[in-house]
């Protein structure tokens, strides 16, 4: 389960740009919900123990979320009539898991202090947890997120690599965010916990 330290580290030190306009500061809930960060990692933990792929599964959500106009829990937004989300885009549909954790974390932080902590917050904490938990290292998180309320599977699809992707595009979609090379082959190294669907190995095939 413990992943390559790069990955990890470089994850602490990525500033993913944000919808909220007040700049993002580590405890922001102090005040308001003193105890968001010890529950987002109490549920995490319990999860981990049902199912240890929860962790690979929340990181990457951060991931799907930041970079899709910003980390600002938009890909939980379900289709309306009138807008088509991003849990049916290309890179989510049948493949982006744990959403379930998400909403569990946000149902006892509701409980506790209601109204107070973003979505966006939480898959952040969430996903740093999943790190920490997973015997990898910890770091503070800056919070104060604000949750979008619209979401766009155009924009997923535009923005999110294909699995056939190659070097070059995903060197240019990782500058986009001022993201290094050497971050993006750091970043990578998530993939070494986790699970991919069989089809994605035999893509020459296609
Ligand atoms: C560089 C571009 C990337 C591409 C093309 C890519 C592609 C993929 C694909 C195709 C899967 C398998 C999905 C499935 O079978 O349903 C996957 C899984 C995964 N990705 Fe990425 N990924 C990228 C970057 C990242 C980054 C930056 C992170 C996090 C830092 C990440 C974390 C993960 C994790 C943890 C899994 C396993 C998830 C699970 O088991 O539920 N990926 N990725
Ligand atoms: C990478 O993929 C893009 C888009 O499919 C294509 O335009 C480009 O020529 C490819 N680059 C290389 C070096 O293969
Ligand atoms: C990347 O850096 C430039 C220059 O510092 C800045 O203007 C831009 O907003 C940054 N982009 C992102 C996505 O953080």
């Amino acid at each position: 389960m413990s992943p390559p330290l790069p990955a990890f580290l470089l994850l602490v030190s990525i500033a993913f740009t944000s919808a909220s306009v007040a700049p993002l500061r580590p405890g922001f809930y102090a005040e308001t919900c003193p105890e968001a960060e010890f529950i987002v990692k109490d549920v995490m933990r319990r999860n981990m123990i049902r199912e240890p792929r929860s962790a690979a599964s929340v990181m990457r959500f951060q991931f799907h979320d930041c970079f899709v106009n910003g980390c600002d829990a938009s890909m939980l937004l379900d289709d309306t009539p009138n807008m088509l989300g991003e849990k049916l885009s290309l890179s989510n549909i049948d493949s982006l898991r744990s959403y379930e954790v998400i909403d569990e974390i946000k149902e006892e932080l509701e409980r506790v202090c209601p109204g107070m902590v973003s979505c966006a917050d939480i898959i952040i904490m969430a996903s740093r947890d999943a790190v920490v938990l997973s015997g990898g290292p910890d770091w503070e998180v800056k919070l104060g997120r604000e949750d979008s309320l619209t979401a766009s599977q155009e924009d997923a699809d535009n923005i999110m690599p294909s699995p056939r992707a190659n070097a070059s595009l995903l060197m240019d979609l990782f500058e986009r965010f001022n993201l290094s090379v050497k971050d993006m082959v750091a970043l990578s190294g998530s993939h070494s916990i986790g699970q991919a669907r069989c089809f994605l190995y035999s893509l020459q095939a296609l």
